[in-house]
């Protein structure tokens, strides 16, 4: 077990808080990033477009999910209200619906058999994940040898540096965005581990090639790894 996670009441409370927000999901993502986040999405989107088999895991509305251009796609949440707003937002975008399955498990047991995934990838939603270690050796399970698994997130970081992200997320994001969802989202912050850290459970956990990027001034991280 990780020992960097919310308790179980905090998440079950994070999910709320997450289904609250569904209504105006993309709008206090775009407000609180200054538009930036479809770009940061992009660059999993374009790691998608030559494997076959992608899994979103923590697909929630699906902003992501409609960004890949993998030919299957299964998108894994644990809320069943998530994954029947992305089919719909999914389908009201005019993308072809076949290739997606939707699938209500957390990642830490993913109904998914071993070896199946070409692409494995998380936008903003590992920091919520209630035990990472297991959700990286589910992920490392089902991804085929030489699939590739990419995390991208609010980068913590143990020093001043993270504090002055943390008060910015806790105390200037709800006025921006008019919304109090962001306070959460500070807990899960406080509660996460730097990309170092997950970086080295992946290579124990059997994942070569682990790679940390930083986007806009270290705020945010793109970690990338290979199954052996
Ligand atoms: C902030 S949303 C991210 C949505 C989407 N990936 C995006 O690009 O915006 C986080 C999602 O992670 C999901 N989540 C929370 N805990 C999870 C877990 N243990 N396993 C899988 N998904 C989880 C939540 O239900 C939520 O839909």
């Amino acid at each position: 077990m990780d020992p960097l996670k919310i308790d179980s009441n905090e998440w079950k409370n994070l999910e709320n808080v997450l289904e609250e927000m569904i209504p105006r999901y993309d709008n206090i993502n775009s407000r609180m990033t200054f538009g930036m986040d479809k770009k940061w999405r992009e660059i999993l989107a374009n790691e998608s477009s030559n494997k076959d088999i992608a899994v979103e895991i923590g697909s929630g509305p699906g902003t992501l999910a409609m960004m890949l251009k993998s030919g299957k796609i299964f998108c894994v949440d644990p809320s069943e209200e998530m994954n029947q707003i992305a089919k719909k937002r999914i389908g009201q975008a005019g993308i072809p619906l076949q290739k997606f399955e939707f699938i209500t498990a957390p990642a830490e047991k993913i109904p998914l058999d071993d070896n199946v995934a070409d692409f494995v990838c998380c936008a903003f939603a590992f920091r919520d994940f209630y035990d990472k270690k297991k959700a990286l050796t589910e992920i490392c399970r089902i991804l085929k040898n030489n699939g590739k698994f990419m995390i991208l997130d609010i980068a913590k970081h143990n020093n001043l540096y993270g504090t002055l992200i943390y008060n910015y997320i806790k105390h200037i994001t709800p006025v921006i965005t008019s919304s109090d969802a962001p306070k959460m989202l500070a807990k899960t912050y406080n509660a996460f581990g730097t990309p170092e850290y997950y970086a080295d459970i992946m290579k124990e956990t059997g994942f070569k090639n682990v790679k940390i990027g930083f986007l806009n001034l270290k705020t945010i991280f793109v970690l990338s790894a290979e199954k052996i």
